[in-house]
């Protein structure tokens, strides 16, 4: 461990706010002052961050990226409970600090099949409710999140994830009551809440070209009804192997040639083994720990961090080949410890997937982007 690295655990544990000097140099060019002609630079927020318990993870976030999203306290699991209580305590508390640091804020997610409350499909008996009474619980939802930060968030993942590997529709309790009509029922829905609002439709694995396909049928169609629709979401949770520059690629040019933007929305590249292949961000994945399925549980070693780095330079470089279209690219956490990726599909991993190390530093990419940009 370095001195540097020593001192600002030595401040944290007594308590000091840390001058971002420490974090990185004064006067350095930051990733969004970098891009800001580009796309808008952005990273999901985690509670700690939110209430300020990670004071460095909160001013890197500041310093560094010009958007937010909410990773986990807008979902419909933590926002609306039980049908007839709503906490939007930590939410709130979110859009406050955004609002605070003069960062675009971006409402992730209105409806989403996982982290869904039991009661909002389900009876007591747990039959699914009627198309009639979904379709209710559905416009009361969005309606109230959605007008509760009008004109604060600027823009909603409505409705994520709803589309299969092979283009056809997930069968989600939510499809399974209501069919497709479900979809563009939530951009109707948001739209009415807040017609300012930009409405984007999010998944992973878009690169497969089923997934490809899926989605801009699905775009396609909400455009032909005449709904609103800015932008698609790519998740972009990455592996070493997967997915190729060359079909991501594919799938930015095919969703602009449908008529929307892009957004790169839950960027981040693991270095680990994959106990499957394809499993895409599948939340319920889940296999059981061992050892050999953790390899850098001490650092990573440097031959790989440059694999990594470059890898990771290619997907920047392609991002700023397509600013025109892209208008967001937003990592999945500010700092390798905040990853959900240490404990997906595995718990208790040491992953190495995003920009900033566990030290809150930068990691050779972020020059490359900043001198890219700046090109
Ligand atoms: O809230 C409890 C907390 O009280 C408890 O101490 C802790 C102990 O494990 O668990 C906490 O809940 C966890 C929550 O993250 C906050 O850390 C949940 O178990 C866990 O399932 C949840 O995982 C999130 C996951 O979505 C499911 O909502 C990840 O943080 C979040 O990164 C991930 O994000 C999703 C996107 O929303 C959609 N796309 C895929 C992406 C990755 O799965």
């Amino acid at each position: 461990m370095s001195t540097k690295e020593l001192l600002i655990i030595i401040l944290l544990m007594s308590g000091t706010v840390l001058p971002s000097s420490l974090i990185r140099a004064q006067g350095q060019t930051t990733l969004s002052e970098a891009l800001k002609d580009c796309f808008l630079i952005g990273t999901a927020v985690n509670e700690q961050q939110i209430i300020d318990k990670d004071t460095l993870g909160a001013q890197l976030i500041n310093r560094q990226f010009n958007a937010i999203v909410a990773e986990n306290c807008m979902k419909s699991q933590s926002l609306h409970p039980e049908e007839n209580r709503y906490d939007f305590g930590l939410s709130d508390r979110f859009v406050e600090f955004g609002e605070k640091n003069g960062q675009t804020i971006i409402g992730h997610t209105l409806i989403w099949h996982s982290q869904l409350p039991k009661w909002f499909c389900t009876d007591e008996e747990g039959n699914n409710i009627s198309p009639d009474i979904l379709k209710k619980r559905m416009k009361e939802h969005i309606t109230t999140v959605v007008k509760r930060y009008k004109g604060r968030v600027k823009g909603w993942d409505v409705v994520n994830e709803a589309i299969e590997d092979d283009g056809s529709f997930r069968k989600s309790k939510f499809y399974e009551i209501l069919g497709e009509e479900y979809i563009p029922l939530a951009f109707q829905y948001a739209h009415e809440a807040d017609p300012e609002a930009e409405l984007y439709y999010n998944d992973y694995s878009m690169a497969l070209p089923g997934k490809r396909a899926g989605v801009v049928k699905l775009v396609k169609e909400l455009k032909r009804r005449g709904l609103r629709i800015d932008a698609v979401g790519m998740q972009s949770h990455f592996s070493m192997n997967w997915p190729s520059v060359e079909e991501f690629e594919k799938s930015i040019i095919a969703f602009a040639e449908a008529g929307v933007k892009v957004m790169i929305t839950e960027l981040d590249m693991t270095v680990l083994p994959a106990p499957k292949h394809n499993i895409g961000a599948e939340v319920s994945a889940s296999f059981e720990y061992q050892r050999s399925m953790n390899p850098y549980p001490k650092g990573l070693p440097e031959k790989i961090a440059m694999a990594w780095n470059k890898r990771m330079e290619s997907f920047f470089a392609l991002f700023l080949k397509h600013k025109e279209i892209i208008s967001r690219v937003n990592l999945w956490g500010a700092t390798d410890k905040d990853s959900w990726r240490n404990n997906w599909p595995i718990k208790g991993r040491t992953d190495y997937p995003l920009l900033f190390d566990r030290n809150y530093q930068p990691k050779a990419v972020v020059d490359f982007i900043i001198q890219k940009a700046q090109e």
